[in-house]
């Protein structure tokens, strides 16, 4: 079971979980969306690629979900609530069975993959026939993006650049500067260059990063202007 390299997330499960406790109308944003797109989930089977510590699956019943982890850090936590960790990897290095889960889902873990095709492409084939492959993330093109990729190009968020335009408890810099920060349009083009041709899009965080946290925000459709978009894609 154990994994011999370092993974990005080791050291960062409790300010990882801390962050979002200390940005609950942020969380509740992003949980919002997250149960939003995934729906009714009784009696389905579900894989969650990069399940972390399973904070927001603490938020729903779990017992159905399964879950792929490389940081033992994160994995361990997600365990204790509840997730069937079946493998500590990269989803890179895992072997899927096919046509078993009615949902796929990346929360906020495509951000820190560099290549997304043979990634998606063999989590489409462990997809039911109407199965439903899920990615959440924070677009590069939103605020949000624009942020960390200048907090990751200065290397620190404490910059005349960025004075008073951060939000008062930053992401972790260290994540910021892991993450690969992808376009929803790039994923979308993936997922149509595997064959997907239905989709859906909804959003949450439209106001700027210095403002996100006053207030809780409801689901809108649409990936343009949210810092937190899923993408439903019907196999
Ligand atoms: C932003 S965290 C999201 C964690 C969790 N899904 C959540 O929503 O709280 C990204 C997660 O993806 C995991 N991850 C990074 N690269 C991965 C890979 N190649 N395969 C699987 N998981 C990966 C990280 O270890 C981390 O736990």
């Amino acid at each position: 079971m154990g994994i011999e390299t370092r993974q990005k997330f080791d050291g960062y499960a409790a300010k990882y979980d801390e962050w979002f406790m200390k940005n609950e109308n942020l969380f509740t944003s992003e949980l919002r969306l997250f149960k939003r797109v995934l729906g009714d989930i009784e009696g389905k089977k579900l894989l969650s690629v990069g399940c972390g510590s399973g904070l927001f699956e603490s938020y729903i019943d779990c017992s159905n979900v399964e879950g792929i982890e490389p940081s033992e850090d994160m994995g361990k936590i997600a365990e204790k609530r509840g997730i069937n960790v079946i493998k500590y990897g990269l989803i890179e290095d895992v072997d899927l069975p096919e046509n078993y889960y009615d949902i796929v889902y990346f929360n906020g873990s495509s951000s820190y993959m560099e290549d997304l095709a043979p990634v998606y492409e063999k989590c489409l084939r462990a997809l039911k026939d109407d199965g439903r492959l899920i990615l959440l993330d924070v677009p590069k093109e939103s605020a949000f993006g624009f942020m960390y990729l200048l907090g990751k190009s200065l290397n620190t968020y404490d910059h005349e650049y960025l004075a008073d335009a951060m939000p008062e408890l930053p992401y972790p810099l260290a994540l910021a500067c892991s993450g690969v920060w992808h376009t929803t349009e790039e994923k979308i083009n993936v997922l149509k260059s595997l064959g997907i041709e239905k989709f859906e899009y909804y959003q949450t965080l439209v106001r700027n990063p210095l403002y996100t946290n006053e207030e809780s925000e409801d689901v809108v459709e649409g990936y343009k202007s949210g810092g937190y978009v899923a993408i439903i894609a019907e196999k």
